[in-house]
């Protein structure tokens, strides 16, 4: 196969990059290891910043209608015997969506296919070589088939796993890293919501969230041991644990569907870079769950590599592929910083000395007593504006 740009990983950064990429009749093919099936299955986070909402409707992939449905106009921090509730419209002018990835992911599934250029799913890639004429991906169908797709650059748009990365980082890690001595234990429950917005909540015993995903099915996590066993727990230790963090509202139980343990880490990788391969969203960096920012800032890398394309294929300048990397990390670190302070102020570390604690009371009575650091949460909850003009 022959194209322009060859995309690594049918997740929501690949995606909008080849939707964004034909709306500018640049041609792209995307790959993926999994299923349709698999990926659109595939539980993960739920909130939509305002400005990658304001993307996905622009660009027709979800209707503002929709979207409209599932606004939440603010969250609250439970803490110390209190309850603080963080206005979004009055701080920012904004406010966030609970619209969950898997649903993003069928909405860009769509829109692909209703463009007549379906990803190539069940298509596992090799690796990326340089070939006659750029660079290469060579890889197997799930049968058992080889295929190799040629293009102009490719896109490492494959997650923490990237093999787009060996490429350009050879093989070795070659970032910066975190490590998180918590995790998250999460369940999906049957029962309709136990609170109008996502509480986050930060007690003696630890971090809890209340999250949702639409009227009938909830989203909860409490933090655990990151090597803990999902078995290890039973439903009425899980309500025990989860309603230790929520003394306000009592919460509404109902049978739980599936349990997962999140672990946690931060990294940015220095190069993201080499030759015509670029990467991006997880493949590039990637932060820990505390504030949702995961697919929110892939979608700035996707807007900065949209711009770097469309600008070569116009006038054959390279001027944006040369800064993308630049560009890029400002957001990287912004939302960096962003996540690991929500982490680190919201939860527990199995060392922390009393001093530690009361500190983090102080930081979190800082950042709500003030309306000066509660527009500094809420703006980074809802989302910097992106900067990639076009
Ligand atoms: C959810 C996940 C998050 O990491 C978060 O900060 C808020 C909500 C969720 O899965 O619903």
């Amino acid at each position: 196969i022959r194209t322009q740009v060859g995309i690594l990983g049918a997740g929501p950064a690949g995606l909008q990059l080849a939707h964004l990429l034909q709306r500018a009749g640049i041609d792209s093919v995307v790959i993926d290891g999994r299923s349709r099936e698999d990926i659109e299955g595939t539980v993960k986070a739920g909130i939509l910043e305002s400005p990658a909402v304001e993307v996905l409707v622009d660009t027709d992939v979800v209707s503002r209608e929709h979207v409209e449905t599932m606004r939440h106009d603010g969250i609250e921090f439970h803490f110390d015997g209190h309850a603080h509730r963080f206005d979004f419209p009055a701080l920012t002018g904004k406010g966030v969506y609970l619209y969950p990835q898997h649903e993003v992911l069928k909405d860009q599934i769509k829109a692909r296919v209703n463009a007549g250029v379906s990803p190539l799913f069940e298509h596992l890639a090799d690796k990326v070589v340089d070939g006659p004429n750029g660079p290469m991906i060579v890889g197997k169908t799930a049968t058992g088939e080889a295929f190799e797709i040629s293009a102009d650059f490719v896109i490492g748009a494959d997650g923490s796993m990237s093999i787009a990365r060996e490429y350009v980082t050879g093989n070795k890690f070659s970032g910066m890293a975190r490590e998180y001595p918590f995790g998250w234990y999460g369940i999906l429950v049957e029962a309709p919501p136990s609170s109008e917005e996502l509480i986050y909540s930060r007690s003696e015993e630890g971090f809890v969230l209340i999250s949702t995903r639409d009227e009938h099915i909830q989203r909860m996590y409490f933090q655990c041991d990151p090597n803990m066993d999902v078995n290890a727990v039973n439903d009425e230790q899980i309500w025990d644990k989860l309603q230790a963090g929520v003394a306000t509202h009592e919460l509404k139980r109902g049978p739980i569907f599936r349990k997962d343990v999140l672990k946690f880490r931060s990294y940015v990788h220095d190069s993201l870079r080499k030759n015509k391969v670029f990467l991006m969203g997880d493949a590039a960096h990637t932060v820990p769950p505390t504030g949702a920012k995961g697919l929110n800032l892939a979608f700035s890398d996707v807007l900065w590599l949209n711009r770097a394309l469309r600008e070569y294929y116009r006038s054959g300048s390279e001027k944006y592929l040369d800064t993308y990397q630049e560009d890029a990390l400002k957001r990287i670190w912004k939302a960096a910083n962003y996540s690991y302070m929500m982490t680190t102020m919201l939860h527990i570390a199995p060392d922390a000395t009393e001093f530690d604690k009361n500190r983090q009371v102080a930081d979190l009575y800082s950042h709500t007593e003030s309306l000066a650091g509660q527009t500094f949460i809420a703006e980074g909850y809802v989302g910097w504006d992106y900067d990639a003009d076009d």
